[in-house]
């Protein structure tokens, strides 16, 4: 082994998961599954219900940001600026039940549209993270 020539390799940068995930696409069809979802099942109607009536604005900021926290592209912050995402959840009310509903919504939908299962359960805890520091109602 020559000790001499490893030094100078430069490392492989590190891939994201929004690479991993099949990049802007897939990220489309993630959020489209997970708002599809919001509006067709029964169990999430809740979740619909703080929602605006046309979700098309919602979808395409969703879509937005989450290129940007999976490691791509900055959409988000290149239109509104620092995401200040707790801080815009606030005229929501948001206890265990809303989080719960949230992230099971987001699980259906990556599973719907095939997310491996290593890379599902990997942004599935990070989402979690996410949605769990956004509380901002004591539950009931
Ligand atoms: C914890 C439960 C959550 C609830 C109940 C919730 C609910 C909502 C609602 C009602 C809106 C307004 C939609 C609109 O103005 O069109 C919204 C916006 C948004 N949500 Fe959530 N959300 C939750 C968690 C999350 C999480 C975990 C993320 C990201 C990982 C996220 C990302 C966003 C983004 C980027 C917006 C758009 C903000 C803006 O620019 O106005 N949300 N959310």
């Amino acid at each position: 082994m020559d000790h001499a020539s490893a030094p100078d390799q430069t490392p492989e940068p590190a891939t994201s998961a929004f690479e991993r995930l099949g990049g802007e696409a897939r990220v489309r069809e993630l959020v489209d599954r997970f708002y599809d979802l919001m509006e067709l099942e029964l169990r999430f109607a809740h979740l619909r219900s703080l929602h605006p009536p046309e979700l098309d604005g919602s979808r395409d900021k969703l879509f937005w940001f989450l290129c940007g926290w999976l490691g791509g592209p900055g959409h988000y912050e290149a239109r509104f600026g620092h995401p200040r995402l707790r801080a815009r959840h606030l005229p929501y009310p948001i206890a265990s039940r809303e989080r719960d509903d949230w992230l099971l919504c987001m699980a259906q939908a990556m599973h719907d549209i095939g997310v491996p299962e290593a890379l599902l359960d990997r942004l599935l805890g990070a989402f979690h993270g996410t949605a769990d520091w956004m509380r901002n109602r004591p539950d009931a």
